[in-house]
């Protein structure tokens, strides 16, 4: 992850969406039809945003607040706020207004260098209510110059009319929702919170294997607040990622390793929920797993658009190095995606989606702890208006 390659005075040559070859500028290859654009600082790959609930209403100022007096995450969510109370608020909105508020924020991220976001369901909670949000991102998808690969998160959390009844709930997700989901193509995977109090590993096997069943990928929000196995059953799956991991065991850590699941850490979370600890990045890394980083963009543990914010907190709060925290938001996070293959790096035969930061070092990116260090972004080979 450490090894990251830097070229002085470097060129570009883009064809239609890809890059077609990289090097430096005197050995650039020249024709009359090559248009030149000049640009001063350093052309990061663009970045990729692997774990967003980009699709909701309002702020949760309440719950903020709630936490800030000395109630936790897990109090709020239990007195009916936390993820129910966006679940009424995006149960209420219409299409329009939801679409409104996505494209607005979307546009954040994408000018913050994102290219490429993932972006999960999981404040509907009941079948319309969830397609509505993955038709907003569908439409999105349709509008905005970023790729968006969306996530089914029908299991976020057991809405109010199932609270006595859990099991039929994810009954009603495996046999009702994911069906519907797949046959319209809304989704390319699927997520669970696995979480003791919301759903444990056995509800989330399940829920994970109808969806792989309906050729959905998987993944998983994992070991978050308290550790229950959850970094194992993504490994045993296959899960493209296993994500939050505060919690992780060390068999969590193992298990990760010796897989292809992709760590998916997200420290701005810990850090919006007041929270001391961090996920073990380094032992992570040390272990042999691939760590990729992402924002969690939410309206209750995560409310920031910037995943520069979230490359300086991984230097500073999960020790990794700047190469590991640039690795940890374009190489890793497409493989975190299922996209290797063709995202995260500026290398010829890959998608042209690039990141401008006028700055001198490429550190610098994740250095500026809070200033917005990107300028300009190219998606498919083309500049998106800023
Ligand atoms: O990733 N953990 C579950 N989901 C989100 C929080 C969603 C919310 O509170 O609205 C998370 O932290
Ligand atoms: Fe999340």
């Amino acid at each position: 992850m450490a090894d990251v390659e830097v070229l002085q005075d470097a060129a570009v040559l883009i064809e239609g969406d890809r890059i077609a070859w990289v090097g430096t500028r005197h050995e650039a290859p020249r024709a009359p039809d090559v248009r030149a654009q000049e640009v001063r600082g350093v052309l990061f790959p663009g970045f990729i945003d692997c774990h967003t609930h980009g699709v909701f209403g309002g702020p949760r100022l309440d719950d903020h607040e709630r936490r800030a007096l000395g109630l936790d995450y897990k109090a709020i969510a239990a007195a009916g706020g936390g993820i129910l109370e966006s679940v009424r608020d995006v149960r209420a909105r219409s299409e329009a207004e939801l679409e409104a508020l996505t494209r607005s924020r979307l546009k954040v991220l994408l000018a913050r260098g994102s290219t490429t976001i993932e972006v999960k369901s999981g404040y509907g909670l009941e079948l319309q209510a969830e397609l509505k949000q993955l038709r907003v991102i569908k439409r999105m998808r349709e509008t905005l110059p970023a790729t968006l690969v969306a996530t089914f998160l029908g299991a976020h959390e057991v809405p109010p009319e199932y609270r006595s009844r859990r099991a039929d709930y994810v009954r009603l997700v495996c046999e009702e929702m994911i069906p519907a989901v797949a046959r319209e193509q809304l989704a390319v995977s699927c997520d669970v919170f696995c979480e003791p109090g919301v759903f444990s590993i056995a509800d989330s096997r399940q829920i994970l294997e109808a969806a792989r069943r309906q050729g959905l990928r998987v993944k998983l929000h994992a070991d978050e607040l308290e550790g229950a196995g959850g970094a194992e059953l993504a490994a045993e799956l296959g899960a493209l990622s296993a994500d939050h991991l505060a919690a992780i065991s060390d068999a969590g850590i193992r298990a990760l390793a010796a897989s292809q699941t992709v760590a998916v850490l997200l420290p701005a979370t810990m850090i919006f929920l007041g929270k001391r600890t961090q996920a073990p990045a380094r032992k992570l890394i040390d272990a042999g797993a691939a760590v990729a980083l992402a924002t969690d963009f939410n309206p209750g543990t995560s409310p920031t658009m910037s995943l520069p914010l979230i490359m300086a907190l991984g230097v500073s709060q999960l020790g990794l190095r700047h190469a590991e925290v640039v690795t940890a938001v374009t190489i890793n996070a497409a493989a975190a995606l299922g996209l290797a293959g063709e995202r995260g790096q500026i290398a010829a035969g890959y998608v042209a989606d690039l990141a401008l930061a006028p700055v001198e070092d490429w550190r610098e990116v994740a250095y500026w702890i809070g200033r917005e260090v990107v300028s300009a972004v190219w998606t498919a080979g083309s500049a998106c208006p800023t």
